[in-house]
């Protein structure tokens, strides 16, 4: 992305970032205290999508700041990217009250604003984190057949992984999002080389590497 390109979707971010702040379309603004638009520089080539803010987010107005958001660094880390790096957000961009998960309607009236920040920022990878996250873009998998594949939607690789939070307390999940992470380098090399668009497919297989080439 050129110096220019980049100025101009800094302005979008932070022209979205603006309305989230004092958004009202759905009830979750009732009970904010800061609104989380995400984060993260407007070039970035990788996108993680969260749930929605938790306690620590909802007081500071940032993504992942609070356990989930210390074991996301680490997994990043592990693949020596920081967190500066690359793009955060939410599906939902104000808590849900005592966290809980956020409603069909709430999930609608935001799914605006995300849309606008992935068309901004043109990601070659997303990764979704967590079940509401991966709905968006696979309405129909369950985490636990997917996770670690990525798929091809709108010419996008969208990666479908467990959600840090969960994963921190459930060592099986653990496991597989520590796994699932290693596979994302490789990924977003090998992104955007090709050009064909296949709806809802597993561009690759995570059991077997030996595909990753082949897209
Ligand atoms: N969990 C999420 O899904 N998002 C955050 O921003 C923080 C915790
Ligand atoms: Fe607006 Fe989204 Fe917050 Fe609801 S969750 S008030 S739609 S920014």
């Amino acid at each position: 992305m050129d110096e220019e390109k980049k100025r101009l979707a800094e302005a979008t971010l932070a022209q979205i970032a603006r309305e989230v702040s004092v958004c009202q379309r759905c009830m979750l603004h009732h009970s904010r205290k800061l609104a989380v638009p995400g984060e993260g520089p407007a070039d970035s080539e990788i996108m993680f999508i969260g749930e929605g803010p938790g306690f620590h987010e909802n007081e500071q107005g940032r993504p992942f700041v609070g356990a989930a958001g210390k074991y996301l660094e680490e997994l990043l880390a592990k693949i020596n990217i920081q967190r500066t790096e690359v793009f955060i957000g939410n599906v939902v961009k104000c808590r849900p009250p005592n966290n809980r998960d956020p409603l069909p309607d709430e999930l609608v009236a935001c799914s605006d604003y995300l849309e606008r920040q992935i068309q901004v920022l043109n990601p070659k990878v997303i990764v979704t984190l967590g079940r509401y996250s991966m709905a968006r873009f696979l309405p129909n998998a369950k985490i636990s057949d997917v996770h670690g594949q990525s798929f091809r939607i709108k010419g996008r690789l969208v990666v479908p992984m467990f959600h840090p939070a969960a994963a921190l307390h459930q060592p099986s999940l653990k496991i597989s999002v520590e796994r699932d992470f290693t596979l994302l380098p490789e990924l977003i090399s090998n992104a955007g080389k090709h050009s064909i668009v296949e709806e809802e497919k597993p561009a690759e297989n995570k059991s077997e590497p030996t595909q990753l080439s082949l897209f």
